[in-house]
């Protein structure tokens, strides 16, 4: 069983397949991170901060009196962040918050991430309310994946879609998340109340041979795919993963939804 569950029982959340995620995503994070700081915030709250991993991103591109308030509601990655902003040469602080029940504890600040956190948030439309509500709301900085737009391959097309059909109906039926949220995001921030808004679609892609950084997160992403399919369809694709164990000829490509509002 790959859960990649975190302590608190969050789906794709666990310490360590956060950190290979972010390990394969390094360049277009850190591309990222330099375009937020041009925002020059003197005060940044990273919604869903786990171990600290962008907020150490973007200790390399803020001053030091830019103050970082990173909130989660695992113990466990906050005591990790802690210890991994130990050489920050500036305030920083970690809040544990349940922020869908605790969201008016959410400090106002100039910059605000919400990195792929609403796929936890059950009643998005408040949440999104709850946080323009604050003085200074500042810029609310948001990007989500979705499920559907994760493609492996090559793959014969009649496989894929079999297998999609599959992932998206167990993942719904667990209810522990929405692991296909962009669509909702897209329509909530839409109808907020902030102001000024920019969206956009990233690419994530890669194509053999893999990097040591990128093959493990994309090894780790089929296996916790083969966890929720049929014996027929996880054979199959475990049969696929073996038929080119080295990922000599693979491909992969994500699209994310990038929003700035404020
Ligand atoms: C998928 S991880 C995202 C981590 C990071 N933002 C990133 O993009 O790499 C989601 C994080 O949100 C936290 N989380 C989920 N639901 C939460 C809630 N209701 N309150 C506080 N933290 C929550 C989880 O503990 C986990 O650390």
């Amino acid at each position: 069983m790959v859960s990649q569950e975190n302590s608190t029982g969050k789906p794709l959340a666990d310490f360590n397949w956060l950190a290979l995620h972010h390990r394969a995503k390094l360049p277009e994070r850190t591309t990222f991170a330099k375009r937020i700081a041009t925002l020059e915030p003197k005060s940044v709250v990273d919604l869903g901060c786990a171990s600290g991993l962008w907020l150490e991103v973007l200790d390399q591109f803020l001053p030091t009196e830019c103050e970082f308030i990173g909130i989660d509601s695992d113990e466990k990655v906050l005591n990790m962040a802690v210890q991994r902003s130990s050489s920050w040469q500036r305030k920083t602080s970690f809040i544990q918050l349940d922020l869908e029940r605790e969201a008016s504890q959410i400090p106002p600040c100039d910059l605000t991430l919400a990195f792929n956190i609403f796929p936890y948030i059950k009643n998005l439309d408040l949440f999104i309310d709850i946080l323009s509500c604050r003085v200074p709301h500042g810029t609310l900085a948001i990007r989500q994946y979705d499920g559907a737009s994760l493609r492996f391959g090559p793959m014969p097309t009649s496989k894929r879609q079999e297998i999609e059909v599959e992932l998206r109906i167990a993942t719904e039926n667990s209810k522990q998340f929405y692991h296909y949220d962009l669509d909702r995001t897209f329509k909530i921030l839409r109808q907020s109340s902030y102001q000024i808004s920019n969206y956009e679609f990233e690419l994530f892609e890669r194509s053999s041979p893999f990097t040591a950084e990128f093959l493990p997160y994309y090894k780790d992403t089929l296996l916790w795919t083969c966890q929720f399919l049929s014996k027929k369809s996880a054979d199959y694709l475990h049969t696929w993963i073996d038929a080119d164990p080295l990922m000599l000829n693979h491909y992969f490509y994500e699209v994310d939804l990038v929003a700035i509002l404020s």
